[in-house]
């Protein structure tokens, strides 16, 4: 048995995932970790009836004796602490919160490095967007010509999304950095155009009803090419998240991208 915290388990992300993981043969949620938990156990809540498992609601108080692996979909603010904590007490981290800066995800994966310990950082869990992602970069090297539409529920903190800019970092590697656009283009609204990523343009997106949605058109002389994937339901991202837990003891660094462990 593999066993499991999942921290922000009182999130959508976190709630989802807790009963995946209670649910699954080959994991053992051992705790849970939400500074806005009240309770001592998971089972004093009604949904998770006869889980005796401590809660904690204060990262050092967490005992870390009895965990192979910390599952982190929290807050863009907290994910950094959340993860170094996890990996200086030898817990692999899946991590899906997104909002890490370049630098703070590069400092974790020398931890890991220097500590041999597996961990994944992934943007998105859905295998369609992973697959979006892969085929966007493939369109790229024949359509340079690029832009980016996320689309996410109104309740999301940053933006544009991880996922977003994982699709620009990936394009940005086949293609010649260019500005798109009319050289001598004008907003006469500011953000009219979006955010820049090397002369690409990531539009966000929010709204109440949605989950997680991205477009990517790509536009050429007489033709264009879209590419879109949704994510109705936050159980599309659990198949992924069990096959990084099941996975992830088996490496020795921190990968970004669920691609890598597929
Ligand atoms: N990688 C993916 O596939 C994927 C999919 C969906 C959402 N996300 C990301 O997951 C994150 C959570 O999304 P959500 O919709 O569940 O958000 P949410 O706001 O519903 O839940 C976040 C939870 O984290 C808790 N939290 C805040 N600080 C914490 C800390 N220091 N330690 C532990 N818990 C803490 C909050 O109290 C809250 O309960 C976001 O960053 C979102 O972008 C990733």
């Amino acid at each position: 048995m593999i066993k499991v915290i999942v921290a922000g388990f009182k999130g959508r992300m976190g709630n989802t995932t807790s009963h995946m993981i209670i649910n699954h043969d080959n994991f053992e949620l051992v705790s849970v970790f939400d500074p806005r938990a009240t309770e001592k156990l998971l089972s004093e809540i009604s949904e998770f009836k006869g889980q005796d498992v401590p809660v904690y609601n204060k990262l050092h108080d967490i005992d870390t004796s009895n965990i192979d692996v910390w599952i982190d979909f929290t807050a863009p603010s907290s994910v950094y602490g959340n993860v170094k904590f996890a990996i200086e007490h030898d817990i692999s981290p899946i991590v899906g919160t997104t909002g890490m800066t370049d630098d703070q995800v590069a400092e974790l994966q020398s931890i890991s490095k220097n500590k041999k310990l597996g961990g994944l950082i992934a943007p998105n869990f859905g295998i369609s967007a992973v697959l979006l992602m892969q085929f966007a970069q493939q369109a790229a090297k024949y359509f340079p010509d690029v832009e980016i539409i996320e689309m996410h529920h109104d309740n999301k903190l940053d933006a544009p999304s991880g996922t977003a800019i994982n699709t620009a970092k990936l394009i940005s590697e086949v293609r010649t950095p260019k500005k798109q656009g009319n050289p001598d283009e004008k907003e006469t609204l500011a953000g009219a155009r979006g955010a820049d990523y090397e002369g690409m343009h990531i539009h966000s997106v929010r709204l109440p009803g949605y989950v997680a949605h991205e477009q990517v058109l790509f536009g050429s002389k007489g033709e264009a090419l879209t590419i879109r994937q949704d994510s109705f339901d936050r159980v599309s991202f659990m198949s992924g998240v069990a096959v990084a837990v099941e996975k992830i003891q088996g490496y020795d660094e921190l990968l970004v991208g669920l691609e890598h462990i597929l």
